[in-house]
Order: structure tokens, then sequence, then C-alpha cells
């Protein structure tokens, strides 16, 4: 049962950026458990900066799922755990560890590209309720993601 909370929003409201939420924790734990993935199976003449600047990436992305499941417990809900209840909500698929790494990387640049389409769906719902908090980690997790977007894009040869 939801939590009763006098913070302004209606149930409602809450339920729809909690919605958001779930999919945004989803989709962003898909996310960091290919790049961790990927940083353990990548192979190449360049492994050791392919494997570094996942290290990079997979390190931002695990800090980032505490703050996205936190506020879904501020807003007074219980937040989604484990594989089958990430795997149902995400649209994100496992990864393949016997890909080569531009392979990896393609793979990893859509998958952000994912993220960054679904954060800003979520980012809608919470403009709508007026839930600046809401709104702000939105605003932090997309310039984080156009940011890894970008690395793994120029790694790949592209502007
Ligand atoms: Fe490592």
């Amino acid at each position: 049962m939801a939590a009763n909370l006098n913070t302004g929003f209606t149930a409602k409201q809450r339920a729809d950026v909690v919605a958001g939420l779930n999919k945004v924790l989803a989709d962003s734990y898909a996310l960091y458990l290919k790049t961790h993935g990927y940083h353990w199976n990548v192979r190449g003449p360049n492994f050791q900066a392919l494997h570094v600047l996942l290290e990079g990436q997979y390190t931002e992305q695990w800090t980032a799922l505490d703050a996205i499941a936190e506020r879904i417990r501020a807003l007074g809900e219980l937040a989604p755990m484990g594989y089958g209840a990430f795997g149902n909500l995400s649209s994100i698929k496992d990864g393949d560890a016997e890909k080569e790494w531009e392979g990896m990387f393609q793979e990893l640049l859509a998958d952000n590209e994912t993220v960054i389409a679904t954060l800003r769906d979520a980012f809608k719902a919470a403009d709508d309720a007026g839930d600046e908090a809401t709104a702000d980690l939105y605003t932090q997790r997309l310039a984080a993601h156009e940011k890894h977007a970008w690395m793994i894009r120029s790694t790949l040869g592209g502007k």
C-alpha cells in the first residue's frame, strides 16, 4: 500500500512520477550491468583504453542507481529490486561477451540513447507534477548519459 504523504502531490501524480522512476532505474541498471560486463570482456589492440573508459562509465552509473532508487523511496513507494523485476521493466537486452569491441561499443551507444529517451519520457511526468527534485535528478542523468554516449561515439570514430 502506498504511503500517505503530505508533500503536495496527488496520488496520481506520485504514481506517474514513480512509474517513470521505476523504468529509469531498470534501464539504468541494465546499462550499468552491460557496461561492467563489457569492461571485463572487451578485447582488441586498444584493450587498456577501452577497459579504462568503461570502468569510468560503469562506476558513474553505479553511483547513480542509489540516487534513483532512493528518490522512489522518498516518494513513499518501494523500489524495484532483483533481475526479474528489472528485466520486466527494462527495454535493454543482455550483452554478448563474444562480440568484438566495435559491436560492444555500438550496442553501448544505442543503450545509452535508450536510457536518454527513457529519461526524456519520464521527465514529462515529473515536470507535469511539479516534482523539481525528480526533474533535477533526471537533468543530471541526461547530462551524464549524453557524455557517455559522446565518448563511446568518438571511440568509434564518429562525431
Ligand atoms: Fe575492473
